[in-house]
C-alpha cells in the first residue's frame, strides 16, 4: 500500500498539491484525471522524489520537513526523506510525461545502472529484445542513445519497456497515451495488462481510450492540487463526456 499523508508540494515556492491524503491499494490500478495545470505530474514527481518537488507537511508554513514525517510511505517504510535512486529501489517507478534523450547512454546502460547488479547484462538484454518485439520497437531504436531522435510515441513506448524490465511495485505512467497512435496505444495497454501482475498501475491520463484497455479499480480527479473526486470506472466516461465543469 501507497499511502499519502498530508502530502503538501511546493516547486519555486509555489503550494502545487495541498494537504493531500489518499491511499493507493496494492495490486489495484488507478487512474488520475484532471485539468492542465491541475499537479498531476508534480504529485507523481513528488512521489518519486524529485528534488525540485520540496513536500512537506500541510502545517509545516516554513516548508521544512521534519524528520519522520510519514508524509509517503509504502509498505510500512516512509519514503519522505528517500532520494529517488532509493525510492527506486523499494520500488517505485515513475513513466514521465515528457521522456529525455540520454545522448551517448543506450537503454541497456541504464537499465544496468539502475538494477545495481539485480539482472545480468544478459539478461536485461534478452528482456529488452522480447518487450520491445511485443511494443513494436525496432531493434534499430532499441541500440540507439536512449531517446535520441525519437519520435513522440516511441519515447513513450522505451518508457514502457523500461518498466517491464525494472520490474517494481508502483508503477506511475505520466501520460503514456498522449501523442500515440491507436495501434500503439492498443500494444501499449495490452503490454500493460500482460505484465501487471499484482503491481499497483497509477496511470496520469486526458483520455478514456487507455482507460477503455486497463479498465481501472479508482478514477481520481485532481483539481487545484487536491482530489476532488473518487469513483469507480464509470467516472472516466463521465468526465469525457461533460468535462471538469460537472465534478
Ligand atoms: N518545475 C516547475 N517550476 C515552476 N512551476 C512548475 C514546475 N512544475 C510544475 N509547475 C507548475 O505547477 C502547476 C502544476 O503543474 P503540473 O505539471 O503538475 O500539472 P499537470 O496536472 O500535470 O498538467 P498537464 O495535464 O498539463 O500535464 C502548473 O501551474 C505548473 O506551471
Ligand atoms: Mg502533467
Amino acid at each position: 500500500m501507497l499511502q499519502l499523508n498530508n502530502l503538501t508540494v511546493s516547486v519555486e515556492d509555489k503550494i502545487i498539491i495541498k494537504d493531500l491524503n489518499f491511499e493507493f491499494e496494492s495490486g489495484k490500478t488507478y487512474a488520475i484525471m484532471g485539468p492542465n495545470g491541475s499537479g498531476k505530474s508534480t504529485l507523481a514527481n513528488a512521489m518519486m522524489g524529485h528534488p525540485a518537488y520540496i513536500i512537506h507537511h500541510a502545517s509545516d508554513v516554513s516548508r521544512q520537513t521534519p524528520n519522520n514525517k510519514d508524509l509517503i510511505v509504502l509498505d510500512g517504510k516512509n519514503l519522505t526523506e528517500m532520494e529517488s535512486n532509493k525510492r527506486s529501489d523499494e520500488g517505485i517507478f515513475l513513466s514521465f510525461q515528457s521522456p529525455l534523450t540520454l545522448s551517448g547512454v543506450r537503454v541497456y546502460q541504464l537499465l544496468q545502472l539502475a538494477l545495481n547488479g539485480k539482472k545480468d547484462p544478459l539478461q536485461i538484454r534478452h528482456e529488452a529484445k522480447k518487450y520491445a518485439k511485443e511494443l513494436g520497437i525496432s531493434e534499430e531504436l532499441l541500440g540507439r542513445p536512449l531517446n535520441e531522435g525519437a519520435s513522440g510515441g516511441e519515447r513513450k513506448k522505451m518508457e514502457v519497456l523500461q518498466a517491464a524490465i525494472l520490474d517494481k511495485k508502483v508503477l506511475i505512467f505520466d501520460e503514456v497515451d498522449t501523442g500515440v497512435d491507436v495501434d500503439s496505444l492498443k500494444q501499449i495497454s495490452k503490454f500493460l495488462i500482460k505484465y501487471k501482475k499484482n503491481k499497483t498501475y497509477i496511470v496520469i491520463t486526458h483520455y478514456n481510450r487507455i482507460l477503455h484497455y486497463l479498465k481501472p479499480d479508482y478514477v481520481l480527479v485532481m483539481i487545484s492540487g487536491k482530489i476532488v473526486k473518487v469513483g469507480g470506472a464509470d467516472l472516466a466516461y463521465e468526465i469525457e463526456k461533460n468535462g471538469y465543469t460537472s465534478i
